[in-house]
């Protein structure tokens, strides 16, 4: 785990309920993961940024972007000018959703009835943080946020009004950025995401 994550998980503690986010059983995807993944970051972050869902590697360690796409974030983060440490991070899906095979567990979709039920995580975090302005990374985190279905490379670039009190600037995922084969279009569309992040920020201050 990064040292941002261990410092800024002193400063918010994990969302409760009874039993807390742990014993979560709105869905079903807690019976294969590990451990249900929180968000972290300080209460009153101005910018709050929402990912899909943990990967293989959060679902082990129990933090939010910790593995590559976190790393590819981090980067296109500072290149935005944005402090990790000063931004909540978290996920619109709580567990991890993979189908194995072999010894690798591939990574899976949640689905909108997932996505729904884990909303519930999702609003306490946001009505805890209240943040300004709020980073959907994908379609995923998008779909929640905006209670729609969204189309990412259409709606990216602008900043949304939603019926609730928080704004969104829908872009992709990084792990979009790391699929991408062909290295000029993975060079064009990460400039893209640090300039959605660039705008976010923006509207943050
Ligand atoms: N992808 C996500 O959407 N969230 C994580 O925490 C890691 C990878």
């Amino acid at each position: 785990a990064t040292r941002w994550a261990e410092a800024f998980a002193r400063e918010l503690p994990p969302v409760q309920d009874d039993g807390g986010l742990e014993a979560c059983r709105r869905c079903g995807l807690w019976q294969a993961a590990t451990q249900a993944v929180p968000g972290e970051g300080p209460a009153g972050a101005a910018l709050m940024l929402v990912g899909e869902q943990p990967g293989d590697q959060e679902d082990l360690a129990g933090r939010a972007f910790v593995g590559p796409a976190g790393q590819l974030l981090d980067r296109a983060m500072k290149e935005a000018g944005i402090e990790r440490t000063e931004c909540y991070v978290t996920n619109a899906v709580k567990h991890f959703k993979f189908t194995p095979r072999g010894k690798r567990r591939i990574h899976q979709s949640p689905d909108a009835g997932e996505i729904e039920h884990c909303r519930w995580w999702l609003t306490k975090e946001i009505a805890t943080v209240r943040p300004r302005l709020i980073v959907a990374l994908g379609a995923t985190a998008g779909r929640s946020l905006l209670r729609r279905p969204v189309a990412v490379m259409r709606e990216r670039g602008a900043v949304l009004a939603t019926g609730s009190d928080y704004r969104v600037v829908l872009t992709v995922h990084p792990s979009f950025l790391l699929r991408l084969p062909d290295a000029e279009r993975k060079a064009a569309e990460y400039e893209r995401f640090v300039a959605d992040l660039r705008l976010a920020a923006a509207a943050a201050a």
